[in-house]
C-alpha cells in the first residue's frame, strides 16, 4: 500500500477563515478529508501534518525516508523563502508534488518565485482543494510500476 505524507506549511491551519476571497472557505480538515477519500480509491494511505514552524517541516521531511512513498506539500509562504525546506526535500529520495491553492503566478511578484519547486516533481497551483487531489493522482501515477519501468528505460 502506498503511503503518502500530506504536508501543509504556515497559516494553512487557518484555511476557511483566512482571506476567503483568495483561498475560499474550505478548511484544512476539508482538504485532508478530500485527499484521504481519493487515496482510498487508489488503495493508498495518507498521513497529514501541518506546522507553522519551518524547522518542524524540515524535520518531518528529513524523517520521512522509508516511511512514505510520496509527499504532497503546500509550503505556504516558505515556498518563496526557504532554502532549508528545499535542502530537506533534496536530502530524501521521496518524490514530492508542490501544491498551491491560489495561482501564485497571478499574484504579487514575490510569490512568483518558488525556492522549493526545483526539489519537486512538479507544481500544481490555482485549482483550490482539487490541486491536492491532482497532486495525489500525479504521485500515484509516478509511483506506478508502469511509470517506474519507463524511467528505468531512460
Ligand atoms: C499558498 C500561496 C503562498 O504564496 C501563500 O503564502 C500561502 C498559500 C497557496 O496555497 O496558494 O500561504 O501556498
Amino acid at each position: 500500500m502506498l503511503k503518502i505524507l500530506l504536508l501543509n506549511g504556515p497559516n494553512l491551519g487557518r484555511l476557511g477563515k483566512r482571506e476567503p476571497a483568495v483561498y475560499g472557505t474550505v478548511t484544512l480538515a476539508d482538504v485532508e478529508r478530500a485527499v484521504c477519500r481519493r487515496a482510498r480509491v487508489f488503495g493508498a494511505k495518507v498521513v497529514a501534518f501541518q506546522s507553522d514552524v519551518e524547522g518542524k517541516l524540515v524535520s518531518k521531511i528529513g524523517s520521512s525516508e522509508g516511511k512514505y512513498d510520496g509527499i504532497i506539500f503546500n509550503p505556504g509562504a516558505y515556498t518563496h523563502t526557504s532554502i532549508a525546506l528545499r535542502d530537506a526535500l533534496q536530502s530524501v529520495s521521496i518524490p514530492c508534488v508542490e501544491v498551491h491553492l491560489s495561482n501564485t503566478a497571478a499574484r504579487e511578484e514575490f510569490r512568483h518565485i518558488s525556492r522549493t519547486a526545483a526539489a519537486c516533481l512538479g507544481q500544481i497551483m490555482g485549482f483550490g482543494v482539487l490541486g491536492y487531489e491532482l497532486a495525489l493522482i500525479a504521485l500515484v501515477d509516478y509511483l506506478s510500476p508502469r511509470c517506474k519501468k519507463e524511467r528505468q528505460k531512460r
